[in-house]
């Protein structure tokens, strides 16, 4: 016997990763509703080797289903999130809606699964933004090695990250680059995204900074701890999925590398691909459709007494979104939900 799960957001670029997510590691369905707005009815979406017609999110009755997954963006998630919680579906949501609320569990299953145990305050659980994921599947387990004091990172981060019209635009953009009169003008980036990067993701906030780097500093103290500092610059890339990260750590023991590097080897959810030599590192390009989260450059850094830097790239609609969503319900399914 298995589960009745809801996809919300199913034609989108995480709700169909999540479709094919469920499926590869054969998630316990009994059924399985794909939604959308309404101009998606109808909309055929695959599920494994069948294909399954999106039905209207608005009318929609969540009464008797197990879980919902959601990617739909913050302000339709205010709305339904809560019609789904109250009829006694699991919601695990993709927008930045409830992540920062004390009540509402935000989990990355291998830094902290036991907030699982939490859903039931509303209902609602939070998945982290794509740039905090990777990150934090990295921090962790050094942090638990040598407790991490600073972290600087910089982000370089793909365009699906914007949703299905930063692809678009990132592919208009580049063709219209060689046929006259093709031009396209930037409408999802603030600027133009082909051949270019753009160190402005999300809205500014008063400090200067953006929510996006507001929301990783955020996000990585609830998920791996509190007394974390840590300061961010994320930048928007001409790349279509996969983010990266530079990322320099300040630990409070000293950790030399090739122990980091073991540690890492170890540890789950993590691929190390470090060899200093050509090619010996991962680019975004070899993490699509890949479920771990690659560590390259794992190298001291001699100005400070206990540092270190690194490279992380992961797939951001997998472990950013998607996968880590499925993993989520995986955890709900194997300690709570128990069926079968
Ligand atoms: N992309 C990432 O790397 C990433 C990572 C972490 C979190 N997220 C979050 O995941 C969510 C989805 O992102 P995405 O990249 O998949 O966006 P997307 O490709 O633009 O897809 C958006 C999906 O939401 C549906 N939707 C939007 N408004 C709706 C409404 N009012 N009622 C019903 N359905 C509605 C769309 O349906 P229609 O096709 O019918 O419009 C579509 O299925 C966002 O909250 C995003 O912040 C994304």
């Amino acid at each position: 016997m298995g589960y009745r799960v809801v996809i919300a957001g199913a034609t989108g670029n995480v709700g169909r990763e999540m479709l094919n997510i469920l499926a590869e590691r054969q998630f316990p369905v009994d059924e399985i509703a794909a939604l959308a707005s309404r101009k998606s009815l109808g909309t055929e979406v695959s599920f494994g080797d069948k294909t399954i017609k999106t039905q209207d999110l608005d009318t929609f009755d969540f009464e008797g289903w197990d879980i919902a997954l959601f990617a739909i963006g913050a302000s339709a998630t205010k709305v339904y999130a809560p019609k789904a919680a109250d009829a006694g579906c699991v919601v695990i949501d993709n927008s930045s809606l409830y992540r920062y609320e004390p009540d509402i569990p935000l989990i990355v299953p291998e830094v902290n699964p036991d907030a699982v145990e939490h859903y039931r305050n509303r209902m609602i659980i939070a998945n982290p933004n794509c740039s905090t994921a990777q990150l934090v599947v990295a921090l962790k387990p050094l942090h638990d090695r040598a407790r991490i004091k600073r972290v600087v990172v910089s982000t370089y981060q793909s365009v699906s990250g914007a949703g299905k019209d930063g692809i678009d635009e990132l592919w208009d953009q580049t063709k219209g680059m060689y046929v006259p009169g093709q031009e396209v003008e930037p409408s999802t980036f603030q600027k133009q995204i082909a051949f270019n990067v753009i160190p402005h993701i999300d809205v500014f906030m008063e400090d200067g900074s953006t929510k996006e780097e507001w929301k990783m500093v955020a996000e990585t103290k609830k998920i791996v701890d509190p007394s974390i500092k840590l300061t961010t610059t994320c930048v928007r890339v001409p790349v279509f999925v996969g983010h990266s990260e530079a990322v320099n750590i300040e630990f409070e023991d000293f950790l030399d590398e090739d122990e980091a590097r073991d540690i890492l080897r170890e540890a789950p959810g993590i691929m190390v691909i470090d060899k200093r030599e050509d090619g010996g590192y991962a680019t975004p390009i070899e993490s699509v459709g890949e479920y771990a989260t690659y560590i390259s450059r794992i190298r001291q850094d001699s100005t400070l007494d206990n540092g270190l830097n690194l490279w992380c790239v992961s797939d951001n609609l997998r472990k950013g979104a998607a996968l880590n969503a499925v993993q989520i319900a995986e955890l709900l399914g194997n300690r709570i939900l128990k069926k079968g």
